[in-house]
């Protein structure tokens, strides 16, 4: 079974004070459209940085994730800090994912331009971050989709399977 790994990063809902949306909501596209056998490995953590970066951490190097997605602490509020904590336990930046998913949220939202959202790969694993509104999930998922199996192929990771229900996704011909 393939991890992926699903970080949900909310003061609140770390707390108690309200449920999780946003993680079961990565969990049903993951579902709905990956045909791979996997399995999700979930971490709730509030919007405090070490604690983020140590369940990135984790779920990279020993849970060995080849997609760890995030949901939560984009904005610029101040206790928004999930950019910070990817950008420190990435090697590398992939800009163009951020890019993406801010170009296909402007669509539907004004406010897409206040997310600081980006991706990264550490080792073989890629990081993902995604907007904490459960709406934004399946969009911004939806959005990078068609290039996502193929950096996981470039990063060493596994050759992935979909559903008919996945967005078409795009592997350069050789
Ligand atoms: N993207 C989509 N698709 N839908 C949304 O509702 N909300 C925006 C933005 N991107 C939104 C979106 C807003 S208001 C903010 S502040 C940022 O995501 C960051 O949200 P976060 O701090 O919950 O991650």
């Amino acid at each position: 079974m393939l991890p992926i790994g699903i970080v949900t990063v909310s003061d609140r809902a770390s707390s108690g004070v309200y449920e999780d949306l946003s993680g079961p909501a990565i969990r049903e596209v993951f579902t709905e459209w990956l045909a791979t056998p996997w399995q999700a490995v979930h971490r709730l953590v509030p919007d405090d940085q070490p604690r983020i970066e140590a369940a990135l951490r984790e779920l990279a190097d020993e849970v060995k994730c080849p997609i760890i997605v995030t949901t939560g602490g984009t904005g610029p509020a101040p206790r928004d800090v999930t950019p910070e904590a990817t950008m420190a336990v990435c090697d590398r930046i992939l800009p163009g994912f951020g890019e993406q998913m801010r170009a296909v949220s402007l669509r539907s939202v004004p406010t897409a331009i206040l997310s600081r959202q980006l991706a990264g790969s550490r080792g073989a694993s890629l990081i993902i971050n995604l907007p904490g509104k459960p709406g934004a999930i399946a969009e911004c998922l939806g959005a990078i989709w068609s290039a996502m199996p193929y950096c996981v192929e470039l990063l060493g990771g596994p050759r992935l399977a979909f559903t008919d229900a996945a967005p078409r996704y795009h592997r350069p011909s050789a």
